[in-house]
């Protein structure tokens, strides 16, 4: 696997950008990761990735 995978193939969003955003601001919903990155804005198949990665942040 890569190290730092494109997660959002719509808006080209990769784990890393994401990981740091989350943790920078301190998000908890996918919906909150799509207004800071777009990531999941567009046909969605992604938000599954995005709850993951929160989950692990946050749990
Ligand atoms: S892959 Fe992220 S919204 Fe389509």
């Amino acid at each position: 696997m890569e190290e730092n995978p494109i997660v959002c193939d719509c808006n080209e969003v990769c784990k890393s950008l994401i990981i740091e955003r989350i943790t920078d601001k301190k998000l908890t919903t996918v919906y909150q990761v799509g207004i800071e990155l777009k990531a999941g804005t567009g046909c969605g198949g992604c938000q599954t990735d995005i709850q993951n990665i929160l989950d692990e942040l946050n749990n």
